[in-house]
């Protein structure tokens, strides 16, 4: 990394040289040549939709996480939808849930004509507070929907306990968790209903595609029919049965995954222990280069957890910083970094303030994280280049913006 003199001037959004010439995104797919004739596979086979890959695919992801069913939906929104469904929200009804998540997580309860109540974060983790949920339950909620942020499994001790104090139900978005631990057991296993997606930046990828994890027999019977239009059996088995017949008992919808899609799915599920090594291995990588890094805030790890790093956040100091977060968002971006931002608050999006009256200023922790956090890339094929680049470009950027009474202290 080259010496600060001149401060702002190295800076690529002022004209210096960038520490990478193409852009880096903040999470990646990998695809080897496993995974691609295990789709050829099934291209020269008879089902390409759901057949036999389907059901292999969600024994062995029911078998990792150590649930006993797993359902398989076209998108982890899907899977939200069908977890609602199946926890059987509706108009009056009520869903406690986290604002520091993407929309979807939201949305679901909407879908299904209940009401989201959102309830602030904790500080340190930006997972929901517990204490918070507690205060918003009313005797219309009938779900929390927990979110473990970046990876980070929530506090689902005190929500399930809480849940089964008021006879709730948790559905647990863990759509950035897969391979997460949580006191010594994977989560999936968990809550009584845990939504997955393989969005291509998440651990795994099946293209788009998602899943629910249970327990329970009767949650999973639902959510298999509400993927299948409310289809109380699939063509497939009427085929094996030699049946025709079937009734449509639920409104539901085409959320199938294809066994395309499974194939992948299969072949990404047996890579995902050495890609969460990787994870972890480069987030200990930021965290020990970013310790004494003036303004950058590391994200908070609580014991008994083993995160699953699909984001790795940091937060800015304003205090440290002669610059906002949009300016060194601009900056680092400069630099070759494709750096977001996870989340703008779902209660500060036009349609949530529009139509069910949320205003600035009502979940403060959520707001004043979202002022200043910015996510690095993480993703599994990350080469040892690309980290260096990472550390070499966060150091640069916050130097040159390192507040006057920080530097004159030095
Ligand atoms: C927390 C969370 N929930 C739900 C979803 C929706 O998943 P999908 O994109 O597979 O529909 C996402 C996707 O990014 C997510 O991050």
């Amino acid at each position: 990394m080259e010496v600060i003199q001149n401060k702002e001037e190295s800076l690529t959004i002022c004209g210096g040289r960038a520490v990478r010439k193409t852009l880096m995104p903040y999470g990646h797919q990998q695809i080897d040549d496993e995974d691609i004739n295990a789709v050829i596979e099934v291209l020269r086979s008879d089902w390409i939709t759901t057949g036999p890959k389907v059901a292999e695919f969600e024994e062995a992801f029911a078998a990792y996480v150590g649930s006993k069913y797993a359902v398989s939906f076209s998108s982890g929104t899907g899977a939200l939808h069908g977890a609602a469904f199946a926890a059987e929200l509706g108009p009056g009804d009520e869903a406690i849930t986290t604002p520091m998540t993407f929309c979807a997580t939201a949305n679901c309860v909407l879908y299904q004509g209940a009401k989201p109540v959102f309830a602030d974060v904790c500080p340190d983790t930006l997972n929901i507070d517990p204490d918070e949920v507690k205060r918003h339950i009313t005797q219309y909620t009938k779900v929390v929907l927990p979110v473990d942020y970046a990876g980070h499994p929530a506090d689902l001790q005190s929500i399930l306990e809480l849940a089964s104090s008021h006879g709730l139900v948790v559905i647990e978005d863990a759509c950035h968790a897969l391979g997460a631990e949580y006191r010594g057991r994977r989560v999936g296993s968990i809550s009584h209903m845990t939504v997955f997606s393989f969005h291509p930046v998440k651990h795994i990828t099946t293209g788009e595609g998602g899943m629910v994890t249970t327990d329970d027999a009767k949650l999973a019977r639902q959510l298999r029919m509400f993927r299948n239009h409310g289809i109380d059996s699939d063509a497939r088995e009427r085929q094996a049965n030699g049946h025709w017949s079937y009734e449509m008992i639920a409104l539901g919808y085409n959320y199938r995954l294809t066994d395309i899609g499974c194939a992948l799915g299969i072949s990404q599920l047996r890579k995902l222990e050495p890609n969460l090594d990787r994870r972890r291995e480069i987030a200990r990588l930021y965290s020990a280069a970013f310790q004494e890094t003036p303004g950058v805030v590391l994200p908070t790890v609580r014991p008994g957890v083993n995160p699953a790093w699909h984001l790795y956040p940091i937060r800015l100091d304003r205090s440290k910083l002669r610059a906002d977060r949009s300016e060194i968002f601009s900056a680092l971006r400069a630099e070759g970094l494709g750096v977001n931002v996870h989340y703008i608050p779902v209660h500060l999006h036009p349609y949530y303030r529009e139509r069910l009256g949320y205003r600035v200023g009502e979940y403060p922790f959520a707001e004043n994280a979202y002022r200043q956090l910015v996510t690095l890339p993480i993703f599994h094929g990350m080469k040892q280049q690309d980290i260096e680049d990472v550390l070499d470009a966060v150091k640069k950027v916050t130097a040159c913006y390192e507040s006057e009474t920080l530097a004159n202290e030095r």
